[in-house]
């Protein structure tokens, strides 16, 4: 059943190249996006966007927020649902409320769902389960098409989140990447030479007192995701932040044993991350730089392809995070797919 793969959440890492296929067909067209499931008119009169979810769902919404503010220009509140529920938002008309769910039965999630479908809110579902709760809630949902996700570790349905957000931020924009989709897209195919690289790596990171991942823009919220995969499935202590918050803090946590993971975007904020990760090499920290550009400064480094685009950049370096944090987690003995202490489907509050 894991077609010779050692474990579920591997094979899900692998199949990401065929879900964003199956995610993005029919959507991603030469003439622009296409949804069947919505259409201009559900959009009208739409001045703010507040996006709901917990978790990996929620590192997904942060993606959408950098890109539907920057290119279509409309305000987005990023809420974890468990907040949101029991704060009094201020809930106005002119607002779009996504909800985001793999599952679709997220207790906290559904919960805010009907929340702002009382205040008379649209609502629209990003979600991977067809008839699930918030599916069923929801005025409109995009399905996300991950197929089944068994991984406790959400892997392939992230990133079918992200596409589904990408995919939206140009139809609210009327922008065209067609192109740097498909590219995007094509870079989410696992290289085994690339895998071996890091099943060998892995071995320098599994004693240390914790991890940061760092990052800028949209490879923050991803400096985010790396950092909940890697202690949901490895329980080593780690956190995402932004790159330059570091020295607000936490760069006091840095000697030979912090690991550092660098999200160096070569589009975005390119020397300022940069200079960044030389105050923490600076401080000693050990760090693990993932970029097109090859900085001979920290202890590792894993390249990507060159493009012009930070999407592109992101779905590589989404690939290369989740199997680092499966490596180093299987290095150390776990069951990747049934972490401790977590449950696949959170229905509980
Ligand atoms: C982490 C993970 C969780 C879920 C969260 C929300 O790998 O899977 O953080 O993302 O419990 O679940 P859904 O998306 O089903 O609402």
């Amino acid at each position: 059943k894991k077609g010779g793969f050692r474990f579920y959440m591997e094979k899900e890492i692998y199949e990401q190249f065929e879900v964003l296929k199956e995610n993005t067909l029919g959507r991603n067209t030469k003439e622009g996006i296409k949804f069947e499931e919505v259409d201009k008119k559900f959009f009208e009169g739409i001045n703010n966007i507040i996006i709901s979810a917990c978790g990996t769902s929620y590192h997904a919404g942060l993606v959408g927020k950098y890109l539907i503010e920057r290119d279509a220009k409309i305000r987005v509140n990023v809420e974890v649902a468990s907040e949101l529920r029991y704060r009094e938002p201020l809930l106005s008309q002119d607002t779009l409320f996504i909800v985001i769910s793999q599952s679709g039965e997220t207790a906290d999630t559904l919960e805010t769902l009907k929340m702002a479908k009382k205040a008379g809110l649209k609502t629209l579902a990003l979600c991977n389960v067809d008839n699930s709760s918030i599916v069923r809630e929801a005025d409109k949902t995009i399905l996300l098409r991950a197929g089944i996700e068994k991984g406790v570790a959400s892997t392939k349905a992230f990133a079918t989140q992200v596409m589904t957000l990408w995919m939206l931020s140009n139809y609210l924009a009327n922008k065209n990447e067609y192109y740097a989709i498909n590219e995007a897209i094509e870079v989410t195919k696992v290289d085994t030479s690339l895998h071996e690289k890091i099943k060998r790596l892995s071995k320098r990171y599994t004693k240390g007192h914790g991890f940061f991942y760092i990052g800028r823009d949209i490879f923050f919220p991803l400096a985010l995701e790396g950092a909940l995969k890697l202690k949901e499935i490895s329980y080593i202590h780690a956190e995402g932040y932004p790159a330059g918050e570091m020295k607000h803090g936490p760069i006091a946590l840095a000697d030979p044993d912090l690991y550092v993971v660098a999200l160096l975007s070569k589009n975005i904020l390119f020397d300022k991350t940069k200079s960044n990760i030389e105050e923490l090499v600076a401080r000693d920290a050990t760090v693990l730089t993932i970029s097109s550009e090859y900085i001979e400064m920290t202890d590792d480094f894993i390249r990507i392809n060159e493009t012009n685009h930070p999407m592109v950049e992101f779905f590589e370096m989404m690939v290369i995070t989740q199997l680092l944090a499966m490596e180093v987690a299987i290095r150390m003995g776990n069951d990747v797919d049934m972490p401790r202490n977590l449950a696949k489907s959170v229905t509980v509050e």
